[in-house]
């Protein structure tokens, strides 16, 4: 019936399309109409999916390893998640305290779904990745936003935390390395935090799944110091995607104690049961093998994140913070902002319509006045890009 606005369930008022998406999808408009657009704006690798990891993938399917799974993941993945966090963190996680999900975001939605509930807070950062506020919505949950600041270089402390924490609060999300800004919680930031979090009976819910690529050799073993901590109220989710370059595939996992994972097995067991039966064989080379891959992407990034903060310095009133992990610059238009271009949206609106370059806005990320640069692409994309946001910026009307 035209004009009616269709039945939608309640939570659909809540909730949209990843605003991510949306300078993505003017881009491929742009694109098919023949036009030359610079997208920085991806959240993912560049680079392919190491080579050993696609031979681990034919020869699942070469031995036909195609139907379904243990619905949590093979015990042969799960020992390798544990494998791979025994390594980097020196923490022990047994089989039934890990299921694999369907990619990080689905490792968070179910955390976020068997432990929130309505009544329940959940504090978490801005700026910061849109899907967790949306996540704790969905489970019915409030989300109450703590805002870092530029002036800090976005550093996530656990006073800004604990700061929102009310009778109400069940849980603080901590993404770290962080989307969009790239900041790391410190390891004394989360020894604050977990001895905070211990007295009052929170849940902390990590997520990892940058880690992997934390540039500058600056320690950042936040499983181990919430672990030592707080163990039996740590939710500790990851991802293949990033560290892997396997976006594609779909893979992440939740560590955290059994009734929690027991309580992701159910929900998963409802809704898409196990992870892809060849990505799971692929996610076990990438997590046992040796992890030179990882090194060798980590290393390229970092060279493209000096170089593109080197060149962002060609218009100073472009300030950014030095990110020390994620593949994201997050440079400032405050100074840019004026009656005619008043938010970083309508910086970003123009920068698309007038240069042909895609970056989603600080509104993505519930924040204001910058932009989110992605340097997961070649130096020529990112010089070219580069220079079009700086003669963009100095076309703009001075306040
Ligand atoms: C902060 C953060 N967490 C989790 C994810 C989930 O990634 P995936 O579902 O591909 O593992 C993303 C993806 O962009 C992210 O930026």
């Amino acid at each position: 019936m035209s004009g009616q606005t269709p039945a939608l369930a309640e939570r659909m008022q809540h909730i949209g399309l990843s605003p991510t998406m949306k300078g993505t999808i003017a881009a491929e408009k742009m694109r098919r109409e023949g036009i030359d657009v610079v997208d920085l704006g991806a959240g993912e690798p560049d680079f392919p999916t190491p080579a050993h990891v696609t031979a681990a993938a034919h020869k699942a399917l070469d031995a036909n390893f195609t139907k379904y799974t243990a619905n949590m993941g093979t015990l042969e993945l799960r020992e390798a998640i544990g494998f791979r966090y025994r390594e980097d963190y020196g923490v022990s996680y047994a089989p039934d305290e890990i299921i694999a999900a369907a990619g990080g975001k689905q490792a968070l939605y179910h955390a976020a779904m068997t432990l929130f509930g309505p009544g329940d807070e959940v504090v978490t950062h801005a700026p910061g990745w849109p899907t967790l506020l949306e996540q704790i919505k969905l489970a019915g949950a409030t989300p109450v936003v703590v805002t870092t600041r530029v002036e800090e270089g976005w550093a996530l402390t656990a006073d800004l935390l604990l700061s929102a924490v009310t009778p109400r609060t069940k849980a603080i999300i901590v993404n770290s390395p962080g989307n969009p800004t790239g900041a790391l919680m410190s390891e004394t930031e989360a020894k604050k935090l977990a001895d905070e979090a211990a007295k009052r009976g929170l849940w902390i819910i990590v997520d990892l799944c940058y880690e992997g690529l934390v540039y500058d050799s600056v320690p950042h073993n936040l499983p181990k110091i919430f672990g030592d901590v707080m163990r039996d109220k740590l939710v500790l989710c990851g991802s293949a995607s990033k560290a892997y370059a396997m976006t594609g595939w779909r893979c992440g996992w939740v560590l955290a104690p059994k009734a929690i994972v027991a309580g992701c097995n159910a929900l998963q067991s409802h809704e898409s049961s196990n992870v892809n039966s060849i990505t799971q064989k692929a996610v076990v080379a990438a997590l046992t093998s040796s992890q030179d891959c990882v090194a060798e992407m980590r290393a390229v990034y970092k060279q493209r994140r000096d170089q593109v903060i080197e060149w962002l310095k060609e218009e100073p009133r472009l300030t950014c913070a030095v990110p020390q992990g994620a593949f994201y610059l997050y440079p400032s238009v405050q100074a840019f902002l004026s009656p005619s271009v008043p938010t970083s949206q309508a910086f970003t609106d123009g920068l698309l319509a007038k240069e042909f370059v895609v970056v989603p806005p600080a509104e993505a990320f519930e924040a204001t006045a910058a932009f989110r640069l992605s340097y997961a692409t070649s130096l020529e994309k990112l010089r070219e890009g580069v220079t079009r946001i700086i003669r963009y910026a100095n076309s703009l009307p001075l306040k």
